[in-house]
């Protein structure tokens, strides 16, 4: 038993706090015996005087221990999670979940739907006609058994903690701490399963985190984190100054996974998906040397073998695996309208964020939890930073089924393009890499 003010007041004063106190604090407060205004203290406190590490650790351990534990121990290998801090036309998932299993990695996908620009993973993948995304645990352990790969969404009973916490975080200004956003995901990956995880933390307009040098704190962070819970964890730095890929919507997204797969998307996305299958196999142990583990996804890309993954697991799920091949089977948007450029010159920035919540406004994304989603709106880009634009041509195409909201989009994807008369350069994708050993930064 401990005094709930004194948790508090030695937080307050930038003590540090016992695996014990950090426990009771978390399991008192799912359980309704510790009152949202004591926690929400207590939240302010770490928000002002920080966690060191353990305490961090410990914090996240509490949480995944919250609800349910997801146990992937029937599937045999060493089951490598990766997860992004959440971004604008971000396809890697689509893209790795049958690219990492073409080469014998074992993916087993826990996600969630949340709000933002565009559905989760969850919800593009529901542009399939027939796939079903709520599988039972044991057709989900059984698919991954026999094809490498599964995705499914997450209980409801999954870190309670998180989602309480996360609510009071909210209304409390407690959002952008350092611990308690590595300890809110962090938490999530431990509980779904994965014994190794990678991390993709965003930094720009785009993301969550706006500034570099915070991304690389909070990457950091996580990375210890892991190390202390025994899942080791990689995680990388990237870019989103700028959408990642070209398609920013559902359906589009699917296209635009098909694309890669293909061998004919952007070459930011295929670069982001190779490097991080190549970084699956190695953490699964199928191949250690990284540029090894590239050629080969490469070649699963060149052979075709990773387009056929993605039918095989559309098939498995109850989709219908046609549509990688006839696009016209996905949601289709009744208007289909051109932002053409009014200049010609180099594509200097793109306003990531505009577009994104252009995107969601279209009806993309979720602003409040029980929104519907519009499978087929988005945003199809001409071009990215440094890319070459003739005047007249298409800067983005926007998709839409609503008249009102396409003539306001037309707007605002306009003015997030801003050309330059001079050549600019392309931008950096991945800024850095952290492991327990090692950091590299590029
Ligand atoms: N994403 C999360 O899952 N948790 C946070 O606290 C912030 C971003
Ligand atoms: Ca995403």
């Amino acid at each position: 038993m401990f005094f709930v003010p004194e948790l508090i007041e030695k937080k307050r004063n930038g003590g540090k706090l016992s695996k014990d106190e950090i426990r009771y604090l978390v399991e008192g407060y799912v359980k309704g015996e510790i009152p949202d205004y004591q926690m929400a203290a207590f939240l302010m406190a770490v928000y002002f005087r920080g966690m060191d590490e353990e305490e961090t650790a410990e914090l996240t351990l509490a949480m995944a221990r919250s609800g349910e534990m997801v146990d992937l121990s029937a599937i045999e290998g060493v089951k490598v999670d990766k997860h992004s801090s959440g971004g604008i036309a971000d396809t890697t998932t689509l893209v790795l979940l049958p690219l990492a299993a073409s080469a014998g990695v074992k993916v087993a996908k826990l996600s969630g739907r949340g709000l933002g620009h565009t559905g989760g993973t969850i919800d593009k993948l529901e542009s399939i006609p027939g796939f079903n995304t709520e599988l039972s645990k044991e057709e989900f352990i059984r698919i991954v058994n026999e094809i490498g790969a599964a995705i499914s969404g997450q209980s409801k009973d999954l870190v309670p903690a998180d989602k309480k916490l996360y609510a009071l975080r909210d209304v409390t200004a407690t959002v952008d701490s350092i611990p308690l956003i590595a300890s809110s995901i962090m938490s999530k990956k431990i509980a779904c399963g994965a014994d190794k995880i990678i991390l993709d933390v965003k930094f720009g307009n785009g993301a969550f985190m706006k500034k570099y040098e915070d991304a690389l704190e909070l990457a950091k962070t996580m990375v210890k984190i892991g190390e202390l819970a025994g899942k080791p964890t990689v995680a990388y730095v990237t870019d989103m100054d700028q959408p990642l890929g070209m398609a920013i919507g559902n359906a589009l997204e699917i296209i635009e996974a098909a694309e890669v797969l293909k061998g004919r998307g952007h070459e930011d996305l295929l670069n982001l998906s190779l490097e991080f299958g190549a970084e699956m196999m190695r953490l699964s142990g199928i191949e250690e040397d990284k540029a090894k583990a590239r050629e080969k996804l490469l070649e699963n890309i060149k052979s075709g073998k990773a387009l056929e993954k993605f039918k095989e697991i559309i098939n498995k799920q109850g989709g219908n695996p046609g549509v990688l091949e006839d696009y016209s089977l996905l949601p289709q948007a009744r208007f289909r309208c051109e932002v053409e450029a009014q200049e010609e010159g180099w594509i200097e920035s793109i306003d990531a964020l505009k577009l994104g919540l252009t995107a969601m406004k279209l009806g993309a994304g979720r602003q409040k939890k029980d929104d519907r989603i519009d499978h087929s709106v988005g945003i199809w880009l001409g071009g990215k930073i440094g890319d070459r634009v003739e005047k007249g041509k298409p800067l983005a195409v926007i998709y839409a089924n609503d008249e009102e909201k396409l003539k306001w989009a037309l707007k605002e994807v306009r003015e997030a393009f801003r050309i330059s008369p001079n050549k600019v350069e392309k931008r950096k994708l991945i800024r850095a890499r952290i492991t327990a050993e090692n950091l590299e930064e590029f």
